[in-house]
């Protein structure tokens, strides 16, 4: 299979919120819409990829930063197309970007009942912070 990784654009946007839906283990929201993923692509320029097979959109990440921390959101694989690969290219290539533009540490967030999402990250190394809760709250303008 050969597959090609390029930077996300919004045009991309209906293939990837539909393979995001597809997806299990993926709370969706509003931060999901198109306007919030505008957004995040200005904001983060050429960061966040997509994956084609042969042209096809099999499999995207969303990638960001604050200044002082990478964050990785979405990552998602076809079904059809998954364990080979394609989800850790991904992976690699936000972390490559955002190694380039200075970070040295990157969040993300799984569902906590996303098992095989967990055994992917950490099959890739990635270390669950147990010593630490993530907290919010909306914002009102
Ligand atoms: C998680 C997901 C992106 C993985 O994509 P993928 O393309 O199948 O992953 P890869 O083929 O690149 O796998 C990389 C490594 O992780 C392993 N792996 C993949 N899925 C795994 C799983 N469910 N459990 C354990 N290991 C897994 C692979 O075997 C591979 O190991 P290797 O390097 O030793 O060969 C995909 O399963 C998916 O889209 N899941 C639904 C959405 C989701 O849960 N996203 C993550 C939450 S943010």
């Amino acid at each position: 299979m050969n597959i090609e990784l390029r930077t996300m654009e919004i045009d991309d946007y209906d293939l990837v919120y539909a393979l995001w839906k597809e997806s299990e283990g993926l709370m969706l929201n509003a931060d999901d819409s198109r306007e919030c993923v505008i957004h995040f692509l200005e904001r983060n320029p050429a960061l966040s990829f997509v994956a084609l097979d042969q042209g096809k959109l099999v499999g995207a990440a969303l990638c960001g930063h604050d200044g002082r921390h990478g964050y990785i959101h979405n990552l998602a694989v076809k079904k059809n197309h998954r364990k080979q690969g394609i989800g850790k290219s991904l992976v690699g290539r936000c972390m490559f970007e955002l190694i380039k533009l200075g970070i040295h540490r990157c969040h993300l967030y799984v569902e906590s009942g996303n098992q095989d999402g967990i055994s992917f990250w950490k099959k890739l190394g990635w270390e669950q912070r147990v010593e630490m809760i993530s907290m919010s709250q909306p914002l009102r303008s």
